[in-house]
């Protein structure tokens, strides 16, 4: 074979290897972190970090904590495009008499990360969920609320 038709079969290899990250790339978010096991893995690492987390376990004391796995199962499912339906309790209902502050917010999403890490999602698609959570903090922190023993950000 020439040389020419060389490059041409490896210029094909090339765009057809494109072709197939572009169409993986395409799927849901659900889909490009891998489906129903993969957010089932996520749900309960995301529990266990929390429940070994000193800094808002406590407001899981009497919490059904199966319960709470199941819904961040469905929750995050649903909300990158997979097939379930979220059956819980909307966030602003749900967090309404916990007083959470901003700094529990923060605790959690870094609990977030860590279930991530621990079930090797990558971190660019780690980012893409944190994004869609991020609004939410408005429903779920009290407002106006001072941790105790912080200061009040500045007006
Ligand atoms: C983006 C952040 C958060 C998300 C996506 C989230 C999501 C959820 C979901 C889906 C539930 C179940 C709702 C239901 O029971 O119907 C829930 C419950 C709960 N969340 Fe969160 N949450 C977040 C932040 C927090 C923070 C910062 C804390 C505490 C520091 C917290 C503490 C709790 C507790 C204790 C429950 C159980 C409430 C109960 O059983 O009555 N959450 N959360």
């Amino acid at each position: 074979m020439k040389l020419y038709n060389w490059f041409l079969l490896g210029l094909r290899a090339v765009v057809l290897t494109c072709a197939m990250a572009v169409a993986h790339a395409s799927g849901t978010l659900y889909e490009q972190i891998g489906g129903e096991a993969k957010f089932r893995a996520i749900a309960q690492e995301f529990t266990n970090a929390i429940l070994a987390d000193d800094r808002i376990n406590f407001t899981f004391a009497d919490a059904d904590v199966k319960k709470f796995t199941q819904l961040i199962f469905e929750q995050l499912c649903n909300l990158t495009g997979g097939p379930c339906k979220y059956t819980g309790r909307d966030m602003h209902e749900a967090h309404a008499k916990l007083a959470i502050n901003n700094a529990q917010f923060n605790a959690i999403a870094e609990d977030l990360y860590i279930a991530f890490d621990r079930v090797h999602v990558p971190y660019r698609l780690q980012n893409k969920v944190m994004v869609m959570l991020a609004p939410m903090q408005r429903d779920i922190v009290k407002p106006g609320f001072v941790a105790p023993g912080t200061t009040p950000p500045p007006r």
